[in-house]
């Protein structure tokens, strides 16, 4: 049978164990694939989050040098096709929420800087919603696609991510309830950063200040990823070049990015093993 889609494929998984002689095993298999399939529909990938299992896949597959900036969690709320802004922009493009001007710099691992990377950048807005999950999700808010310069700067403006919940109205909510877990993920900055010889980079930056760090509903803080959110006075100049007439924040980080490794080859001169 081709072409089977979510609605059908279920029951083509079923049929297919209809042959199997032990009454047992047909049980356990036919229970195996419904659940199985029940849970994919279900939250499955949020249930891996809460478990701790997308964060031991990303330990076990993204192993790098120690300098290297951190892989963490992707999440549900990444949208493909984000807008595309130039160095400076506001972002935030109408999601509420304090200001706060990002100056973030992409390295690889020899100091070397990284222009031309995309950067995918997404957050919620202060009351701890994703566009995505309003009803009115008419526009792009607080996301953006950007593209380091040649000094492998990116810098833009946004508004100050805040902790918030995840989704709890599905049956992970229901788990975390039973389990006596919170549902809290601390503060943080989403960031995808593809850059030509160097592995894609999926993380967060987290507020330093939160009162979450230490129990992450997903398990996705690293010290790494830690950073300051300056708070800076009203009427005080902002890094746009304007006095703002509200408290503004500034966060500047740095990524380090790792090289694939035939770069890395090619860098440091080695024969390269890599196909
Ligand atoms: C997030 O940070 O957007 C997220 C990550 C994992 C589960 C839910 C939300
Ligand atoms: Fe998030």
């Amino acid at each position: 049978m081709l072409n089977l889609d979510e609605n059908t494929i279920t029951s083509e998984a079923l049929r297919r164990m209809q042959n199997t002689s032990n009454p047992r095993l047909k049980r356990i298999m036919t229970s195996l694939v419904q659940h199985l399939h029940d849970f994919a529909r279900q939250e499955f990938i949020l249930l891996s989050d809460v478990l701790g299992l997308s964060m031991l896949v990303i330990a076990q597959n993204h192993r790098k040098p120690a300098a290297c900036t951190e892989a963490t969690v992707f999440g549900p709320f990444h949208v493909d096709g984000a807008p595309e802004y130039l160095l400076g922009a506001d972002i935030a493009n109408g999601a509420q929420g304090q200001p706060c001007f990002v100056d973030a710099t992409l390295r690889g691992v020899q100091g070397e800087p990284v222009p031309g990377a995309t950067v995918d950048v997404w957050q919620s807005d202060e009351a701890g919603f994703y566009d995505v999950q309003y009803d009115s999700n008419d526009a792009h808010r607080a996301r953006g696609i950007l593209h380091s310069d040649a000094q492998g700067r990116v810098y833009f403006k946004t508004i100050l991510p805040v902790a918030y919940s995840i989704p709890t109205d599905g049956p992970v909510g229901r788990m975390l309830e039973a389990t006596g877990r919170h549902p809290w993920r601390p503060a943080h900055i989403h960031f995808m950063i593809v850059a030509p010889g160097y592995e894609k980079l999926v993380t967060h930056v987290f507020r330093n200040d939160d009162s979450y760090l230490d129990s992450d509903t997903v398990f996705g803080v690293r010290s790494s990823l830690l950073g300051t959110y300056r708070r800076h006075e009203a009427g005080s100049i902002a890094p746009d070049g304007n006095a703002s007439a509200v408290p503004y924040y500034t966060l500047q980080y740095d990524f380090v990015l790792n090289p694939r490794p035939a770069t890395l080859a090619l860098a440091t001169g080695s024969a390269s093993h890599a196909a």
